[in-house]
Parts: C-alpha cells; sequence; structure tokens
C-alpha cells in the first residue's frame, strides 16, 4: 500500500507537499506532529475519505484514486477500518448490535471478535453502561468486522486514561503483528510509541521517520507546539 506524489491544499494553504508513503502488511506506523500540521487529513486520504489534489494510492497495485464513487464506497466497506479519538457507538443498540449493524458477510464471528477484546461478557450492553475503555474496544472491534487489510485510528487513546488506552493501542498493534494487517496511527501520546514499528512526523506538509534516540524529543517539541 503506498502514497505517491500526494499533495493537497485548503484555501490556498499547501497541507501535504508531495507526500510518499508505504505501509507494508504486518505493520503498524505512528503518525506524530503540531496540531494544524496535516495529520487527519492524511489519515482521511488513506481512508479514501478524501480525494487529494494530486498524487496516487496504490493499494493492489492499483491507484484506487482512479476508481468511481461506487467502488470507492466498496473498498471503505471492506478494506478500510477507522477508529476515532471517540467511540461514536449509536446509544440504542447492543455491543453486539454495533458490529451486525456494519457486517457485510459472515466473515469473522463478531461474538469471538468481541470476546477475544475483552468483551464477552458486554455483548447485550448498552453504550451508556460500559466504560470509556470498554466503549473503545467495541469501537476497535467495528473497526475489525469486515476483516479490513487496512486500519486507520485518530487519536483512538486521546479520550482513555494511561490503561486504557495502552489496551487500545495494543489491539491495534496486534492487528499488524498477528494479523499482518496495515495500521497507521495518530497519537499525540509519547508513551504510546513503543508499541509502533515506525513513526512518522508530519510537519511543514513532510513526512519524516523519527528515529528511537530522537522520539522522546520530538513528542516533547510536539506538546509544547499543542
Ligand atoms: N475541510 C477543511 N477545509 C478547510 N481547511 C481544512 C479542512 N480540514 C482541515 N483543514 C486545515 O488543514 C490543516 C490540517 O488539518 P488537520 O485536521 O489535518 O490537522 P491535524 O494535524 O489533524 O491537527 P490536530 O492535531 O489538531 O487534529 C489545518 O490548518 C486545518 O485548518
Ligand atoms: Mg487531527
Amino acid at each position: 500500500m503506498r502514497l505517491s506524489h500526494v499533495s493537497h491544499q485548503f484555501d490556498g494553504h499547501l497541507v501535504l507537499n508531495d507526500i510518499e508513503l508505504h505501509v507494508s502488511p504486518g505493520e503498524c506506523v505512528a503518525i506524530v506532529g503540531p496540531s494544524g500540521s496535516g495529520k487527519s487529513t492524511l489519515l482521511y486520504i488513506l481512508g479514501l475519505l478524501r480525494k487529494p489534489d494530486q498524487g496516487a494510492f496504490f493499494m493492489d497495485e492499483r491507484d484506487v484514486f482512479e476508481l468511481d464513487e461506487e467502488e470507492l464506497r466498496l473498498l471503505r466497506l471492506h478494506e478500510v477500518g477507522f477508529v476515532f479519538q471517540q467511540a461514536h457507538l449509536i446509544p440504542y443498540l447492543t455491543v453486539l448490535e454495533q458490529l451486525e449493524l456494519i457486517q457485510e458477510k459472515r466473515k469473522i464471528d463478531a461474538k469471538q471478535l468481541l470476546t477475544n477484546l475483552g468483551l464477552g461478557h458486554r455483548l447485550h450492553q448498552l453504550p451508556t453502561t460500559l466504560s470509556g475503555g470498554e466503549k473503545q474496544r467495541v469501537a476497535v472491534a467495528r473497526a475489525l468486522v469486515n476483516s479490513p487489510q487496512l486500519i486507520l485510528a485518530d487519536e483512538p487513546t486521546a479520550s482513555l486514561d494511561y490503561e486504557n488506552g495502552r489496551r487500545v493501542m495494543e489491539l491495534l498493534a496486534e492487528q499488524a503483528h498477528e494479523e499482518g494487517r496495515r495500521v497507521v496511527v495518530i497519537t499525540h501520546d509519547e508513551r504510546m510509541l513503543d508499541v509502533c514499528d515506525r513513526v512518522l512526523r508530519v510537519i511543514d506538509g513532510t513526512l519524516t521517520e523519527v528515529n528511537k534516540e530522537e522520539r522522546h524529543h520530538e513528542d516533547r517539541f510536539d506538546a509544547i507546539d499543542k
């Protein structure tokens, strides 16, 4: 999966400038960077929710930006799983029903998936009866229910305490390391970066690899900027 020469501007301001990004199966990539640097924009492009002004996005050898709306809709449903900062569960559906609502084919057992994420005893409860960490794990399960090849998460731990946030990050990384999926996660929490294989920083529209020695410094910088 590869973004090639991707550029995007909003109101004359170049947010992403000639971005190259390759994510391999089994890889968990963290994206960091100051507020407003374009992290979410990059994630929406990867999630096929935004088409950039320029560039290509190769998934299985074809440039998906060349596809028509219906083909894109199907790719989004089958190949991409999204987790946001808030769980965004539907208040009147039980935990199990949240998954069944969007499950396309019965490729995987939703009950088993929820059980694997530590929610086996919560299947028939409504979101109002769950803790923040449990809600976010339901959101992760929902992102996985159609077995997507690409999992994207935009600050999925921001509304959680450290322990629950850590658990969610580990679940995401496991999807890469044990299931061979591609995971891209935006985070501001430097304590979460060690579960990822690579850390990339968005700044001034470009993407640079942060090496492990630099990580601590980079994230402090990031926190001050925010
Ligand atoms: N739909 C839009 N229309 C106009 N400008 C936008 C739009 N979406 C984002 N922007 C602008 O593009 C820039 C990057 O926004 P983006 O949401 O990608 O940043 P971010 O790195 O995710 O920030 P944060 O850490 O605060 O979430 C910002 O200057 C923002 O105001
Ligand atoms: Mg953002």
